[in-house]
């Protein structure tokens, strides 16, 4: 049985104020282990130690939103695995749409960084999702492949272990438009496909997958319900708790139910 992942990405958002203030809050909506939900904050870098501080002691989790390949040195504006997990950070997103497409990172960017990340001991949320072109073209299972296919390209089933994989179809971040659950459930079936056959098929299985675009408290049931869709990677509603926790809450009740 895979448990569920609710991942928070504030992106470029909050200060150290309203962060710790986001993150008590949902502190003491998670205040200790539980069985079916994993909580995870990725609050902007500057944010990391202050809402580290206000998580202390819950089942809230603490990851970071990029991570640079490279141990340190001469590599002005960039951080290392080391320096996240000295911060507390159990998880770091890699290969976010906003870094593709925005910051032009590609599939040979982010396979370094997911070998630096696990080497270091963090786990990464992989994400990977098709343009509207390109769905519209027909294209998102090739995009898809060649997403997992660059991003993945050398790592052992062991190393595997530590990654959860977030399908983010770019047309639904922050727009407002969902995928449909069919949409969604289709997307991730795929991807666990593809994971069975590079890896094998017990793995595929264990591996969570979550969706990421648009998830707001009135579509997350739906959405988590699938039976290839393992939680949420939340932009927007992650930033207040009134519309976090009844995500969190959605994942409770189909673990619990
Ligand atoms: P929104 O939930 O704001 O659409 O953002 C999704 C996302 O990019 C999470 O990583």
């Amino acid at each position: 049985m895979r448990r569920f992942l609710v991942a928070g990405n504030w992106k470029m958002n909050t200060d150290r104020a309203s962060g710790s203030a986001l993150a008590g809050a949902l502190a003491e909506n998670s205040p200790s282990e539980e069985a079916g939900v994993e909580v995870l904050v990725c609050p902007p870098f500057t944010g990391l130690e202050s809402v580290g501080r206000a998580i202390d002691g819950s089942a809230v989790q603490l990851g970071a939103q990029d991570v640079y390949f490279e141990p340190g040195g001469a590599f002005t504006g960039e951080i290392s695995v080391e320096m996240l997990t000295d911060a507390g950070c159990g998880y770091v997103i890699i290969g976010h749409s906003e870094r593709r497409n925005v910051l032009g990172e590609d599939d040979e960017v982010a396979n370094r960084k997911v070998k630096a990340a696990l080497a270091g001991g963090l786990k990464v949320v992989l994400c990977v999702g098709e343009l509207l072109s390109q769905r519209e073209a027909g294209n998102t299972e090739w995009v898809l492949d060649l997403q997992m296919a660059g991003s993945l390209a050398d790592i052992s089933e062991d190393d595997a272990k530590n990654i959860v994989i977030a399908y983010e179809p770019v047309w639904a971040i922050g727009t407002g438009v969902t995928a449909t659950t069919e949409q969604a459930e289709s997307a991730h079936l795929h991807l666990r496909n593809w994971v069975s056959g590079h890896y094998n098929s017990e793995f595929a299985d264990q591996l969570r997958i979550l969706y990421g675009g648009s998830v707001k408290p009135d579509n997350a049931e739906a959405l988590m319900s699938q039976p290839n869709v393992d939680g949420a990677l939340v932009g927007g509603a992650s930033l207040k708790p009134d519309l976090f926790i009844p995500i969190i809450d959605a994942a409770r009740s189909l673990a619990n139910g």
